[in-house]
């Protein structure tokens, strides 16, 4: 028998950026240490079902490499459910067979936005009983939504820019006259629940605001207005749980009016990473300290990679955590920890066994009296 720990790597999903999700799955399980685990994979269908292929190979021999046009198809793998198991690991059970089982001992969900790193797929996951990597259901619930982020960061200091949160309900209130009035132009329209640039619009006059709120309202029901904040895009990823540290800075250069998803994932000129960031050592220190304040500040542990603009007079503003960031070859995330000495094989190792460290953490915790 296998001694080696199963890892469930749960891609694809309901969600705008289930290609991004395979991208970054492809890149994982080659990254992940065969040695110490067996990988099984769990797709996600765009409906929502659940599909198991044990042979991780299946999706690396895939053609369309790089390219968003593959997604979960629901003969990639028998369709199957999820079950608690008495011993600390997760089931999976085939819907056609149930005396097919699969255990698995850790889930690794490499699933970006809405129900990936919003809190959902970890409060499942949490039910379960079985250890997950990233966040948990609070950290990645409040690291989702943009609106209350930015509350948390306003209650511990955390520098942010203007911004105004329009609820579907309430979006008269907000003309354009006033909202320009107060936070100048351009602004940027978002939705407060997205990721990917998906429904981001920079908005310079009265007609693309409007046009901005209802691309932003088909992905929410709350958007936000935020002053436009002007200068470099850096980055930097953190990593752990108690005790986070954060990678060199990386910098994001779009060759686009900003940094839209059609500059990160279609164009493939769109954008250039320049690791580490062109920061002084000095002002680099003080953004690192900031990236780990942000993701305590948000109740986060695992992993996650803070965004910050960096003004030409040194001012800088946290734009945003991603508690599950893209993890493709030219992603920031492992690019960062491999600028920072950490390889890929390395980085994924750690993050299963910071899920694992802290399930049994939190084992000792008692949910009965
Ligand atoms: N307030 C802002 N000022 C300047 N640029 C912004 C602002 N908000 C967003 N952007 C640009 O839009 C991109 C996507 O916005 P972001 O808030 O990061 O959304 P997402 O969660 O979809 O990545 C940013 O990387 C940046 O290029
Ligand atoms: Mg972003």
């Amino acid at each position: 028998m296998s001694q080696k720990i199963k890892v469930g790597v749960l891609f694809g999903g309901k969600s705008t950026e289930h290609e991004v999700s395979i991208a970054s799955t492809k890149n994982i399980i080659r990254a992940i240490d065969k040695d110490k685990y067996d990988v099984v994979l769990i797709g996600i269908d765009k409906k929502g079902s659940w599909h198991l292929n044990n042979n991780y190979q299946v999706l690396l021999d895939q053609k369309a490499e790089g390219k968003m046009t593959e997604e979960v198809q629901s003969d990639f793998g028998e369709e199957v459910f999820i079950i608690p198991n008495e011993d600390d690991s997760a089931k999976l059970v085939s819907l056609a067979n149930t005396a097919n089982e699969t255990s698995i001992d850790v889930i690794f969900p490499v699933l970006h936005g809405p129900f990936g790193e919003d809190g959902t797929i970890q409060g499942l996951l949490k039910l379960l009983n079985v250890p997950y990597v990233g966040g948990d259901v609070l950290g990645t619930a409040v690291g989702m939504d943009k609106d209350v982020m930015k509350k948390l960061f306003i209650a511990d200091g955390i520098p942010i820019g203007d911004y105004v949160c329009v609820k579907h309900f309430n979006r008269d209130q907000f003309p354009f006259s006033e909202v320009s009035e107060r936070l100048g132009l351009p602004v940027f329209v978002k939705p407060a629940n997205a990721g990917s640039s998906v429904g981001v619009s920079k908005v310079r006059n009265e007609e693309e605001y409007n046009t901005a709120l209802d691309a932003a309202f088909k992905f929410d029901n709350k958007v936000l207005v935020e002053a436009f904040l002007e200068g470099r895009e850096v980055e930097c990823a953190v990593l752990g749980n108690e005790n986070p540290q954060a990678s060199v800075l990386g910098e994001i250069i779009p060759k686009h009016d900003f940094y839209s998803y059609d500059a990160k994932y279609i164009d493939e000129d769109g954008a250039t990473c320049r690791i580490p960031a062109r920061v002084d050592e000095a002002l680099s220190d003080k953004i690192r300290a900031l990236a780990v304040k942000t993701f305590q500040t948000l109740c986060h542990e695992g992993l996650g990679r803070v965004d910050c603009f960096l003004t030409k007079d040194n001012e800088i503003f946290v734009n945003e955590i991603n508690s599950m960031p893209g993890f493709t070859p030219i992603s920031m995330y492992p690019q960062l920890w491999e600028a920072t000495g950490k390889s890929q094989k390395e980085l994924t190792d750690e993050l299963i066994q910071l899920a694992i460290a802290r399930f049994k953490r939190d084992q000792r915790l008692q949910s009965v009296i």
